[in-house]
């Protein structure tokens, strides 16, 4: 039988040593969570990176090779020059920001375009080892954007499927970078391109047009000999996981207990891998200015803030987590009362049963990316308030926000708005909020995880479907 292989360049483990032993954890951000679930019911393999160095790692390889394979998963170990010009530089510190649309922190290195093309290779080798005729290879986001292209040249008659994570950014911005045909030509080596929104889709058509002359007819791209095509697929979540966990007799119980302590302080709620395109600090200044205009609030509402470690050994990482606590610090230290602190600050990550428990506790959740690809966090906050109370403000650069139009959605930059749809949330009446709560309950379930895997394999059935009835002409 045919299978799919998900290329992505993490698994949904990573492996890490704690106490001199190796552990395995589930990865950070929405690929991994959002894509570990529909992968559960395809015949599938999964090849990715295992998320460390293999320098210095002398642990058996090949145990923890089989150990993973039981998972069905397949790792690529790179060494540590190769993490760093691959995957902290030209993954995270060219295409990352670039494609966020902050183009100011991009930054451009040859030597680290060589690794990216190499690592591409590595990916491209391990994938052919794997692929039978047949079968579907499904590649995920930014980091292997030339692999298409590269197992295009080898298996001219293989399915290949993209799908993007991240925005797809405007023409004048991708432009910028010195690879843009490479990467262009790489990534339209697939049959299937996939992005959230229909905004990107438009973003990459005209970049396909303008920067390798290739046009299109309702996001059907013809190029040489072959034809693909092009197409938005937001992404969703396990919904009914969410909302059962948030069920569970143990998730209640540990809701009670954190009620309990905050008493009637209500909370609202933000959880984000730390990274600044999240809009960490302008929340920070939205909320404190809300505290300032809005004293009748204080002691009666508290931000617990979630942030989660991401890409500790990039500058601008390290530099945001310092402004970070310098502002969290301020605003304590401002307002803060014997028996209140008006921001919760957590640098960790937690279990899912925890995070279902602070979603289903939390009164208002804040979710205000400056961009944000989909974002996942705002829905699992949705699908965890199974009493249908509670308000969502979120981001309009958020992808989630062109489905999640009965959230309270406003532009992150703008603090005053922020601070303004903070106190109306407060505010709203709770059979206001259960009718915005159960519009977006509807549709999240409508279009779960396993929906979006059924459409998106739907639209690369009919792709190769006219491939072959073109073949025939
Ligand atoms: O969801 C977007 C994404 O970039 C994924 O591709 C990535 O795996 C995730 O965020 C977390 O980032 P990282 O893999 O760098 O920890």
């Amino acid at each position: 039988m045919e299978k799919t292989i998900i290329v992505s360049n993490r698994l949904p483990v990573t492996l890490s040593r704690k106490d001199n032993k190796v552990v395995f954890t589930p990865s950070p951000g929405g690929l991994a969570t959002g894509l570990a679930g529909a992968s559960k019911d395809m015949n599938s393999v999964w090849i990715g990176w295992a998320g460390f160095a293999l320098d210095g790692f002398h642990d058996n390889i090949e145990e923890i090779k089989l150990n993973l394979e039981k998972q069905r998963l397949i790792p690529i170990f790179l060494n540590e020059e190769d993490v760093n010009q691959f995957y902290e530089g030209f993954s995270n510190t060219t295409l990352w920001p670039l494609f966020h649309s902050f183009p100011t922190y991009t930054s451009c290195h040859e030597d680290q375009w060589e690794v990216y093309q190499k690592v591409n290779e590595i990916f491209c080798e391990e994938v052919l080892k794997h692929a039978g005729e047949d079968d579907l290879i499904w590649i995920h986001d930014y980091h292997l954007l030339l692999l298409p292209g590269l197992i295009r040249k080898k298996l001219p008659k293989a399915k290949i499927a993209y799908f993007q994570h991240i925005p797809f950014p405007s023409y004048e911005i991708f432009r910028i970078l010195p690879w843009r045909e490479q990467i262009l030509e790489g990534v339209t080596g697939a049959d299937l391109v996939g992005f959230h929104t229909h905004d990107d889709v438009k973003h990459f058509l005209t970049s396909i047009q303008r920067i390798l002359g290739m046009e299109n007819k309702m996001g059907t791209v013809r190029a040489e000999e072959r034809i693909f095509k092009v197409d938005a697929f937001p992404l969703g979540i396990d919904y009914y996981k969410y909302r059962e966990m948030s069920m569970l007799k143990s998730t209640e119980r540990q809701v009670g207990l954190h009620r309990k302590q905050f008493q009637d302080v209500k909370i609202i709620l933000s959880i984000d891998r730390l990274d600044y395109t999240k809009g960490i600090p302008e929340r920070l200044k939205a909320f404190d200015i809300f505290l300032e205009k809005n004293p009748e609030f204080r002691e009666k509402v508290s931000l617990l803030m979630i942030v989660v470690p991401s890409r500790e050994k990039v500058q601008l990482y390290k530099n945001l987590k310092m402004e970070i606590d310098e502002m969290v610090g301020n605003i304590t230290s401002k307002y803060r009362t014997v028996n209140w602190t008006p921001v919760l600050y957590f640098y960790r990550s937690y279990p899912l049963q925890s995070l279902s428990a602070f979603y289903k506790l939390s009164d208002v959740a804040l979710i205000t990316p400056l961009r944000d690809g989909m974002n996942l966090v705002c829905k699992e906050y949705v699908a965890s308030r199974n009493d249908e109370s509670g308000v969502l403000i979120l981001s309009e650069m958020a992808g989630a926000a062109k489905e999640l139009s009965d959230a309270l959605i406003i532009n992150p930059y703008n603090v005053e708005e922020c601070a303004n749809a903070i106190k109306t949330a407060l505010c709203m009446p709770l059979d206001e909020q259960k009718r915005r709560m159960s519009e977006m309950q509807y549709l999240l379930a409508k279009y779960d995880v396993s929906k979006w895997t059924t459409i998106f394999l739907k639209s690369m059935e009919e792709i190769v479907q006219k491939q072959e009835e073109l073949a025939m002409k």
